[in-house]
């Protein structure tokens, strides 16, 4: 079996890796990086310590606007689909790269299979909700994390291909938190101790893009009496400096370069709580026990929000401050993203599906 891997954003690499390791034991994967990021933090460092082979392609896209990002990496994938004749075009996420592979691998031959099916936020003001539901309804093959994900498939008419594996972020996970804890020194490069700082992540478009948001969400962090670390992703620190709160971010938090992914996990492994308007974090947060505090109106990861690992708190100074600062009431954790075995499961369905 052939398969034509793509990938282009930070999140996707740490989900690809765990398909990857698992696919190239027995069949032949060429990987294809848009260049979608591509600054050595976003890209470079996920390659290195995840030990994923360089990639076979780099499209080099870079940031641009949706339609001409998407469009010039549709036009670079569709000759790589043409030249390399895959069995199956495997999409992870929700992300401009997903969505042009999507389009790409459905109006020629291979399967479309796509990891993390079924999500939605119901929000179409966000962008990776449309490239969600263009892409699921472009897949043949749709891996599904969690039953209701594939309900939710159902309920817009999907009910072929569809398979519930788990989430592909867990079985990655499993392997960081232990090689973290062996191998990653950040806290005492940032001279924290266990349990004795906030970690928080933005980078969503519909916070970094309102300033008022943004403040907010400042005011809401500062307020903590906890340190907040804060790796700041490049869209954020491009409008953090915009919008003209750039020192004050740099004095009130801990501001540092988004951080490789092991340094990460034990960054959010030793966290007293995370707050994020990530997608990736959130379920990470659940999977390491760490209480989560998400920065947005809605989620696609509706089973944390149940179980109360995660709560959500918007764009909004005073429950930001609030639910960080108060006891989350948790309950037993469930586990509606399988158990760590979704790469396995994957490879095995691709495999029976040719
Ligand atoms: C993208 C995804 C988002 C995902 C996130 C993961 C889309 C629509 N968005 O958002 O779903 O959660 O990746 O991190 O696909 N930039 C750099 N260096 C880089 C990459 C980006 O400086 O290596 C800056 C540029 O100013 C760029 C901005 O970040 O314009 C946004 O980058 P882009 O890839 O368009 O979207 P993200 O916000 O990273
Ligand atoms: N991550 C990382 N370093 C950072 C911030 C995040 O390695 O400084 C990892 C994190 O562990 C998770 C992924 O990046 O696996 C999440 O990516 P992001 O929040 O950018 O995207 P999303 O999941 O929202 O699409």
């Amino acid at each position: 079996m052939k398969i034509l891997t793509i990938v282009g954003a930070r999140p996707q690499f740490i989900k690809a890796f765990a398909v990857s390791r698992e696919l190239r034991t027995d069949h032949e994967e060429v990987l294809v990086h848009t260049g979608q990021h591509y600054d050595e933090e976003l890209s470079d460092v996920f390659f290195d310590e995840l030990g994923i082979p360089e990639p076979d392609y780099n499209l080099g896209v870079g940031s641009d606007t949706h339609g001409r990002q998407t469009a010039t990496m549709l036009e670079g994938i569709e000759e790589l689909i043409e030249s390399e004749a895959p069995d199956v075009v495997l999409l992870y996420g929700d992300t401009n790269s997903t969505l042009a592979g999507a389009i790409a691998g459905a109006k020629i031959d291979p399967l479309v299979a796509h990891v993390e099916a079924g999500l939605r936020s119901y929000n179409r003001e966000m962008p990776e909700e449309i490239n969600r539901v263009l892409t699921d309804h472009a897949s043949d093959l749709l891996f599904a994390p969690s039953e209701s994900a594939a309900e939710t498939l159902a309920e817009e008419g999907i009910t072929e291909g569809v398979h519930v594996v788990g989430d592909v972020m867990y079985d990655s996970i499993l392997w960081a938190r232990e090689v973290a804890a062996e191998r990653s020194t950040i806290l005492d490069e940032l001279g924290l101790a266990d349990g004795e700082y906030i970690l928080s992540t933005v980078h969503r478009a519909s916070n970094t893009d309102d300033p008022d948001r943004l403040e907010a969400i400042l005011d809401g962090l500062s307020a903590v009496p906890l340190p907040v670390v804060f790796p700041v992703h490049p869209r954020t620190e491009e409008r953090l400096k915009y919008y003209g709160f750039w020192e004050r971010a740099t004095d009130e938090l801990e501001v540092v370069d988004p951080v490789g992914y092991l340094d990460f996990v034990r960054l959010l492994d030793g966290a007293e709580r995370v707050a994020t308007d990530s997608g990736g974090v959130q379920k990470e947060a659940f999977y390491l026990d760490t209480p989560c505090v998400t920065m947005r109106d809605e989620t696609e990861w509706v089973e944390t929000v149940e179980s109360g690992w995660n709560v959500l708190v918007g764009a909004n100074q005073r429950k930001i401050e609030n639910q960080l600062t108060r006891d989350q009431n948790v309950d037993d954790k469930p586990s509606p993203y399988g158990n760590g075995t979704a790469a396995e499961a994957i490879v095995s369905i691709l495999t029976e599906s040719l």
